[in-house]
């Protein structure tokens, strides 16, 4: 059976603006599309950290690595406290789908190296794969060999999966309709629906509020996947029908090719 790995964007299931806002209605129709998608694939689900991961990640410096243990350490406790609160959210939704979910706790399963993924044991996740399962991952803080302590990014997680395991589709669920050409926000700015990555250079500057490298990182990891033969989209699982749409090449989205 083939395998698709859904990494749920934190923009789309939180609200960035406020702390620990959880967008219900967004994870209940993701989880209506996935009861239809998981008939005919096997799926592993991925999600972001949104305002339940930035903020406090970013408080305590994670990203750069451990140099104030004091502090930063209960950082990474309080993060990991957050993250799992939101992923227990997002699962008693899918659960009440009925779909066969089940959390696999990434700094138990993750080490990096220089911020990296370093070490992965991913036997479980693809026992659970055969057993029909639905293993779901998220960004998190992991221990660093050379840093002490790093985030993960869910779309560094995502890219790992879908390359190791030789997934059939990629797909990255955003709070917009795919890449722009620009800022979406900006007036001029145009959804780039084919993506040619041996053309393409990425510009720009990361935002304040992300730690783990915003769009530009999403690019990047999306670049890799597609070099290694996946098929990988960006489209807005914010707006229903979507991700079905996706699964069928149907509706708005930016594809990537090789040229
Ligand atoms: C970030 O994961 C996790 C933390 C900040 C702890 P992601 O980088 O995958 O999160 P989003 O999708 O950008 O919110």
């Amino acid at each position: 059976m083939n395998l698709i790995v859904l990494k749920i964007g934190g923009s789309a299931i939180s609200n960035k603006n406020i702390p620990f806002s959880f967008r219900k209605d967004v994870v209940e129709h993701i989880a209506k599309e996935l009861t239809e998608i998981h008939k005919e694939y096997n799926i592993i689900l991925v999600h972001g950290g949104g305002s339940y991961g930035h903020p406090i990640a970013k408080a305590y410096d994670l990203s750069k690595g451990l140099y104030a243990p004091k502090k930063q350490l209960l950082g990474f406790s309080r993060t990991r406290y957050y993250m799992s609160k939101l992923n227990l959210l997002i699962i008693e939704e899918f659960i009440k789908y009925n779909l066969p979910v089940i959390t696999i706790q990434t700094s138990s399963v993750i080490t990096a190296k220089q911020g990296k993924i370093y070490n992965f044991y991913i036997e479980p996740i693809i026992k659970l794969l055969s057993l029909r399962m639905i293993p779901v991952m998220y960004g998190d803080v992991v221990i660093d060999e050379k840093k002490g302590i790093t985030i993960i990014s869910g779309d560094d997680i995502s890219t790992y999966l879908a390359i190791k395991l030789k997934a059939d589709k990629l797909l990255f669920g955003l709070d917009v309709d795919g890449i722009y050409s620009k800022d979406p926000s900006l007036e001029d700015s145009e959804l780039i629906e084919i993506l040619d990555i041996s053309s393409f250079t990425i510009k720009g500057t990361m935002t304040k509020y992300d730690v783990t490298g915003g769009i530009f990182h999403k690019i990047e990891k999306a670049i890799e996947a597609t070099k290694h033969g996946i098929n990988v989209y960006f489209f807005n699982i914010t707006k229903q029908g979507r991700l079905l749409d996706v699964i069928n090449e149907k509706g708005t989205f930016t594809k990537l090719i090789t040229g």
